[in-house]
């Protein structure tokens, strides 16, 4: 039941009439629990109090379905006045963006100008941008752009996803670029001949990626709800006495936040990953893909108004 109701909500995620429909509408049936409103001004507010909670934080402008070069390049311009907020408003926190709505789709040229035009920026204010990973299918285009990007930028990481066969291959293969990578287990639909079936295999491989990471002595920053892969991390840190300062801990926003909170009490640094923007739907979708548990709260959501 709980693997139909999975695939039913990433089916919707990638409806495009639904991710139209949501974005005249605006932030409905519980979202705004995930997505810290329509508008870098809402998302401005949400960062400056965790800041005061003493959370750090990424952002994401939410973009799916870029049709057009003009649609990639103001989805860029996005980002660029999102990373001027962060340094206008003195807010901790770095930015997050997908590779498809810089115009992955359209063009290598395309996503080259953009990502150029949001690291100039993020060099000038020092905000750290993230590449978060897509599907399989744009895996490897993701990765080639990120090395090229990674050769003129200090300031950019991406994603490796632990479901993927791949991704220790990849953990070896950019450890020569020492880069700072977010680990997650992989919020997909993928075929069986590219990622783990079962999740006791994807969360093998999760850990497996995380200490190979950090003993090579890479920025490792763990993105999970999970406390099992919480805990081996902090094991990880004590057995090879990681440095605090070379790993830290991700979990999405409105997600486990009294986990968060404890997480900074115990020392660690705690970002979180903090999306906006009136394109909320498809990432909505995916979080109640990922706990269906959480219909439920969305129901009392649509209920209650
Ligand atoms: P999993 O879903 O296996 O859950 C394990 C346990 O965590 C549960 O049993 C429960 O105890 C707890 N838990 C999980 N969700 C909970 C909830 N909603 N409420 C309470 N407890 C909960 N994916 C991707 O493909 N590309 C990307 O770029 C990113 N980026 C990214 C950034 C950040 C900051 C995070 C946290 C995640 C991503 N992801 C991602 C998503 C990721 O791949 C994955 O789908 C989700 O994090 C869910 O997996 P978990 O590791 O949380 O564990």
């Amino acid at each position: 039941m709980e693997q139909l109701l999975r695939n039913f909500f990433l089916f919707l995620s990638k409806n495009k009439f639904f991710t139209k429909l949501a974005k005249k509408y605006g932030l409905r049936f519980g979202a705004a629990r995930f997505v810290a409103g329509e508008t870098i001004a809402d998302a401005t507010k949400i960062i400056q109090k965790l800041n005061d909670q003493g959370l750090v934080v990424t952002i994401d402008h939410l973009g799916e379905f870029i049709e057009s070069e003009d649609e990639a390049k103001q989805a860029a311009d996005e980002c660029v006045e999102a990373i001027e907020a962060i340094s206008k408003h003195g807010l901790d926190s770095q930015l997050s963006l997908k590779m498809t709505s810089m115009g992955l789709d359209i063009s290598d040229e395309l996503v080259m100008e953009n990502m150029r035009k949001i690291l100039d920026a993020g060099k000038k204010h020092q905000v750290f941008v993230t590449i978060d990973m897509e599907d399989f299918e744009r895996s490897q285009k993701t990765l080639d752009i990120f090395k090229k990007l990674k050769e003129e930028y200090d300031g950019i990481g991406t994603v490796l996803q632990a479901y993927l066969y791949r991704t220790v291959d990849d953990i070896e293969d950019l450890n020569k670029y020492s880069p700072n990578l977010r680990l997650v287990k992989g919020a997909y639909k993928e075929s069986p001949k590219v990622a783990f079936p079962d999740k006791k295999d994807t969360d093998d491989n999760y850990k497996k990626i995380i200490k190979m990471h950090m003993l090579n002595g890479n920025y490792t920053a763990v993105a999970t709800h999970d406390d099992a892969m919480i805990e081996f991390t902090k094991m990880v840190e004590k057995e090879h006495k990681i440095p605090r300062d070379q790993f830290e801990f991700q979990m999405l926003y409105g997600i486990r936040t009294d986990r968060q909170d404890e997480l900074v009490k115990e020392g660690y640094k705690m970002r979180v990953y903090v999306p906006y923007g009136d394109d909320w739907y498809g990432y909505f979708m995916r979080r109640l893909a990922e706990r269906p548990a959480n219909v439920a709260f969305v129901l009392k959501g649509i209920f209650k108004k």
